[in-house]
């Protein structure tokens, strides 16, 4: 269990957490979540005395470990922190990065230090990936080797600072399907994301940092799906929109359709979108790119997925000054468009030297 009371951390004139108290009970799965600069990573920090707090109490267990001459190298055996940006070392092998803490801290020999990291790999789905270096793994492979090189010291707790936010869309899933797992093996852990379809399906509670408190605790439907709270709702709603800028200066089509099928993974973009906005995407960027491959121009889009509503838009951008449309060289099919989307803007607004030509806004499926 941990239990915090009237912990309070300042650096300088800045005090990001004024007043916090909570308790966390054995087993549970906490998500942080709040706007930046609300003292979520300093909260973490400060539970295992990564930073020191500058008044108030935390106990993990029976034991403060706020008081004079706490066994810091104890607690932290005891609360594992996962870092959002890996930490790995480079020059040694996804294993031996599992295993260094285990000979170094807990003085196991070298090849109980192994079989165990084996497992762990394992258990982590890096089955075959122990003998690669860091460089040779992708940011989801990493982050597991990460998180199996946490769980070699067998924490009781494990905080989690935005493990998945470093990590390209397509490989959010499988790090939150290990730390699912972690969870469901009854795990504590503590969480702080951005990623809110995770927080909610992974969590039994969500805490909300604002003003250097815990302004809002609940279940993840009554924080998500129905704030009553002032700043939980305007934060609930400033994250509805979640605008993802796929493509800038596109290179070719491929490039584009890449990018269509990572937002579609982030986003979990409804399969009733999907088709059509692959087929949207792909008459504008082909066509683009036929009439315009050997030159300087160069194209964006922008993709937005309504987390509300689930609304899908997109907007096309080139930095070419005539009518894109007007163009007859090329011949984006405007019945396409029509077809497969609500809202056809076309006018050219100038947006850092790109012109937005169109804007749609996809239509559902009905049926
Ligand atoms: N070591 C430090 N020295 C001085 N100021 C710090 C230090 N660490 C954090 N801060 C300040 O404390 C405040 C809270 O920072 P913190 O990183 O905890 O916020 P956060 O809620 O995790 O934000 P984000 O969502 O952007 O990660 C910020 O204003 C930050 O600049
Ligand atoms: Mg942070």
């Amino acid at each position: 269990m941990i239990k915090v009371e009237h912990l309070r951390k300042k650096f300088g004139n800045i005090v990001p957490l004024k007043d916090i108290n909570v308790t966390i009970n054995d087993g549970e799965v906490v998500s942080i979540i709040g706007p930046s600069g609300t003292g979520k990573s300093t909260f973490l920090r400060c539970l295992n005395l990564l930073d020191t707090p500058t008044s108030g109490h935390i106990w993990i267990d029976d034991e403060e470990i706020t008081k004079k001459n706490a066994p810091v190298y104890k607690i932290r055996q005891k609360i594992g922190f996962v870092f959002q940006s890996f930490n790995l070392y480079e020059h040694l092998t996804a294993v031996e990065n599992v295993m260094y803490a285990q000979v170094k801290l807990l003085n196991k020999t070298r090849q109980e230090a192994y079989d165990y990291s084996i497992m762990l790999l394992n258990t982590v789905g890096l089955q075959g990936k122990a003998m690669q270096y860091p460089s040779e793994l992708s940011g989801g492979q990493k982050q597991r080797v990460a998180i199996a090189r946490t769980l070699a010291l067998d924490p009781d707790i494990i905080l989690f600072d935005e493990p998945t936010s470093a990590l390209d869309p397509l490989m959010v899933g499988e790090v939150a399907d290990t730390i699912y797992d972690l969870a469901k093996m009854g795990k504590t852990m503590i969480i702080v994301t951005h990623e809110m379809k995770f927080a909610k399906k992974i969590s039994n509670r969500i805490l909300f940092f604002a003003d250097g408190i815990v302004y809002d605790e609940g279940t993840p439907e009554e924080i998500f799906d129905y704030p009553t709270k002032e700043k939980t709702k305007l934060f609930m709603q400033n994250i509805g929109v979640r605008t993802f800028e796929v493509i800038k200066d596109v290179t070719d089509y491929y490039d584009a359709m890449n990018e269509v099928r990572k937002f579609v993974a982030k986003y979990d973009v409804d399969n009733s979108y999907v088709h059509k906005l692959e087929l949207l995407v792909e008459e504008f960027t082909f066509n683009f790119f036929k009439e315009y491959a050997k030159h300087e121009e160069k194209m964006k889009v922008i993709l937005r997925c309504d987390k509300k509503t689930a609304d899908v838009s997109c907007s096309f951008y080139h930095n070419i000054e005539r009518n894109f449309l007007d163009n007859r060289n090329i011949t984006i099919s405007s019945r396409l468009i029509t077809t497969l989307s609500s809202l056809i803007e076309e006018k050219e607004i100038n947006e850092d030297g790109y012109n937005k030509i169109l804007e749609c806004v996809l239509t559902k499926e009905e049926n």
